[in-house]
């Protein structure tokens, strides 16, 4: 007779070997795989009902070990005893090593712990920020990105990022606007889907794949005010139409994880919300792996007001879909809560079962520890490679005026034989690296724009001048003198202004969106001297720009570029790299404009037609939806920005111009074929991001004024055109109608192709029944 525990073995030893055989495959393990069941079922027998909650625990190192604020701490003993299930903000791995050592050898059942940490845009080689990654319009470049993030990650036993943050932002006064991909679902989705692909590789169970973790579920970028932390209400259809997609695309690249947001949603926290995670994400989608709240988010049901006492907020957050307790060490009590039969220990196996899938889909019973290798010097070349060329893309040309000779600002001419530089941004190495970095992102690894620009010049025979003129945050104008000596003499000044990377981020909600401090007066001091002035903005908010652009001849929105954002901005302004980034996000004239998002509905009495540049001087200008005192529209809209060349569009060709809703909600249909010529009709080289766009009208509810269907990033020679294609099919005109249904309704369609939300060929089609 074979003995059980033999009998596990030679189980495990044929398990490993198939998953072995499998890591060498293409196509990646569902986390379901039903070789991994086999091993979570024989698994999860084995565990005491402590030893299943000790998995739905989740630390902050750094946070110590009796909570926030008590330091660095004794995590081997409760890993020994298995009550630990993940823990994060550790980078060290001869730490991680050591402790994962304590689980793999002291714990009963030697289950590992997953080591967690937020690798948000880069873990030692620092990316752009999350906004302008988007900016790029390059999701294969964003994979690339994140696949250097997971091998560095990696490297260090870090086998979970909380990345991507997917949350659709609509209000530039929300801080944490730059860490997703602006205000589009279908953009968003494109980025999620980028973002897992290149944490979780080909095989999760690969030693350099770490799992993604898909936040703040959901719809935590529609905080009211754009406030921090702050009450979302909103429709379904709005939910599923605009907040979900990215979600969803998330669960469907493979997401291994999902976070549970802080906010609440129509009254219910979203830790605690059972239609989204439970009716939604689990049901719907059927999401196999596993939720884990935000920071502390199950204790902060008490605060929303739901719960009195901790065991209440556990039970709900708990029996809502939460799997995993974020630092809250509330889930601890559901031991008691399964004793008292408040919640059934079948529950608990589920929420231990998606950890532990999780766990073997990584491979981390298998290969628990990371070898310690010496850390390298420096950055590995082709990684700072990339950067520079992430960066480069996620540039936004605003603006680019001719000067005195006719000629662009930009690309700096030739005539230029003296720059100033000039900004508290321009030789600001940590701020570069944006509000959310790892620990392991040094600021002596990023090049500023004044050391790159300094080399630059002194290779061109071009005299640079320096000038910090102010402050960001400041009010003293000590500093403006020698700035203004230095514009003075300078033939082209280069401003280098912005927000500081603290000014937007995780409670970083501004309700003022210009420029801080006093660098509006700095810029208006420089303009006085007459010289032309190259503004390079940085910052995580779309900034109110209407007071800073009648200054400027050229406006680069530069985000915060990460290691290499000198270099990339001075091959930007050099003309060695032509921009090609797009607007993610509207740029506001004012602050009373938002929320401002292109994909808005028309109202009953729209603006459209009247001159809103000044107050109502009749009825007929005034009855509209409007403000009496500014535009409706963006300063930069949605899918803006220029290029050192020029590029056209021809009209439209359409396979056809009819439509039928049936045959489409059958999947019967035939989609549609529309294509536009684009030309670089100018001299130099570029890459130009074709946007298209659909309306629909007479539908059974209202559609917004213009929605993105996809978009292609292409490089064009001067002279040089490409027919671009898209498919018009179910996927694209399906929406939420009026009875809560995904289909295809009759309509009226315009279809777009063109460089932005607000341009564009046109064409018609009709969708019959
Ligand atoms: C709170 C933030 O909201 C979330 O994005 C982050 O992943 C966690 N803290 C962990 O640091």
């Amino acid at each position: 007779m074979i003995h059980k525990k033999t009998c596990f073995s030679l189980m495990a030893i044929f398990l490993f070997l198939f998953a072995s055989h499998l890591a060498g495959q293409t196509s990646p393990v569902p986390l379901d795989d039903p070789r991994i069941e086999a091993r979570v079922d024989a698994l999860l027998k084995q565990m005491s009902l402590e030893e299943k909650v000790g998995q739905l625990v989740q630390r902050d190192a750094s946070a110590g070990i009796t909570g926030p604020g008590a330091g660095g701490g004794a995590w081997a003993e409760p890993m020994a005893r298995g009550a630990i299930g993940s823990l994060f903000n550790i980078t060290n791995p001869s730490e991680i090593n050591a402790l994962q050592k304590v689980a793999m050898e002291k714990s009963r059942l030697r289950i590992p712990v997953i080591f967690a940490l937020d690798v948000i845009h880069g873990y030692r080689t620092t990316f752009p920020v999350p906004l302008g990654m988007a900016a790029t319009w390059d999701p294969a470049l964003v994979e690339r990105a994140s696949r250097i993030a997971a091998e560095e990650a990696s490297a260090a036993g870090i086998r979970w990022t909380f990345s991507p943050m997917v949350d659709i932002a609509r209000d530039a006064r929300w801080g944490r606007i730059v860490e997703g991909a602006g205000e589009d679902p279908y953009l968003g989705a494109a980025m999620a889907r980028a973002y897992v692909r290149g944490y979780q590789g080909k095989q999760l169970d690969a030693p350099d794949s770490i799992a993604a973790c898909a936040k703040h579920y959901v719809a935590y970028g529609a905080a009211e005010g754009g406030r921090e932390y702050n009450t979302v209400d909103m429709s379904e259809r709005t939910l599923r139409q605009v907040y979900l997609p990215p979600f969803q695309a998330a669960v469907e690249a493979g997401a291994a994880t999902l976070m549970s947001a802080f906010n609440s949603l129509n009254g219910v926290p979203a830790s605690a919300n059972e239609f989204t995670l439970k009716e939604i994400l689990k049901g719907e989608w059927r999401f196999p792996g596993f939720v884990v709240s935000d920071y502390t988010a199950i204790a902060e049901l008490m605060a929303h007001g739901i719960a009195n006492d901790g065991p209440t907020a556990a039970r709900k957050a708990f029996l809502a879909g939460v799997d995993m307790d974020m630092e809250s060490r509330l889930l601890l009590g559901l031991v008691d809560l399964v004793h008292s039969g408040a919640v059934s220990e079948s529950a608990v196996d589920d929420a231990v079962r998606r950890i532990l899938r999780v766990k073997f889909a990584l491979g981390l019973f298998d290969h628990p520890y990371t070898p310690e290798k010496a850390r390298p010097a420096t950055i590995r070349p082709e990684y700072v490679e990339v950067a520079r060329s992430v960066a480069e893309k996620s540039f936004v040309l605003l603006k680019n005026e001719p000067m005195a000779s006719g000629a662009p600002a930009l690309p700096v001419s030739s005539s230029v034989q003296t720059m100033a530089l000039i900004g508290p941004l321009a030789d600001d190495a940590p701020d570069m690296l944006g509000p959310w970095h790892t620990a392991e992102s040094n600021p002596k690894e990023v090049v500023t724009l004044r050391v790159a620009l300094a080399e630059r010049a002194a290779a061109s025979q071009i005299k640079l001048s320096y000038a910090r003129g102010t402050d960001i945050w400041g009010n003293s104008e000590t500093g403006f003198a020698a700035a203004l000596k230095a514009a003075s003499q300078a033939d082209l000044v280069v401003l280098a202004l912005g927000e500081d990377a603290g000014s937007s981020g995780e409670g970083g909600s501004r309700a003022h969106l210009d420029l801080p401090g006093n660098q509006q007066k700095l810029l208006e001091a420089v303009a006085a001297t007459g010289r032309p002035i190259v503004l390079i903005l940085f910052n995580g908010h779309p900034l109110v720009l209407t007071p800073v652009v009648p200054h400027v001849r050229a406006l680069i929105e530069a985000w915060f570029p990460g290691v290499q954002a000198g270099p990339a901005l001075v091959r930007t302004l050099f003309g060695d790299a032509n921009p090609s980034g797009r607007l993610t996000v509207s740029f506001p004239r004012a602050v009373g404009q938002e929320p401002l998002y292109y994909n808005a509905l028309n109202t009953g009495r729209p603006a459209e037609g009247i001159d809103l540049n000044h107050r109502p001087r009749t009825a007929d200008e005034r009855y509209h939806s409007r403000y009496i005192d500014e535009p409706n529209s963006p300063l930069f809209p949605f899918g803006y920005g220029l290029s050192y060349t020029r590029f056209t569009y021809s009209p439209l060709t359409l396979s056809k111009t009819t439509l039928s809703a049936r045959a489409l909600n059958s999947g019967q249909a035939e989609p549609l074929r529309v294509s536009a010529e684009v030309k670089n009709t100018g001299d130099r080289s570029g890459e130009e991001v074709v946007q298209l766009y659909i309306r629909e009208q007479g539908t059974s509810v209202a559609r917004p004024v213009r929605e993105m269907k996809g978009f292609r990033r292409i490089a064009l020679a001067p002279g040089e055109s490409k027919r671009v294609e898209f498919t018009i099919g179910r996927d694209e005109l399906a929406f939420w109608n009026i009875d809560m249904k995904e289909v295809v309704e009759p309509a009226r369609v315009t279809v777009w192709v063109g460089p932005s939300s607000v341009e564009g060929s046109q064409g018609d089609i009709e969708i019959n029944e």
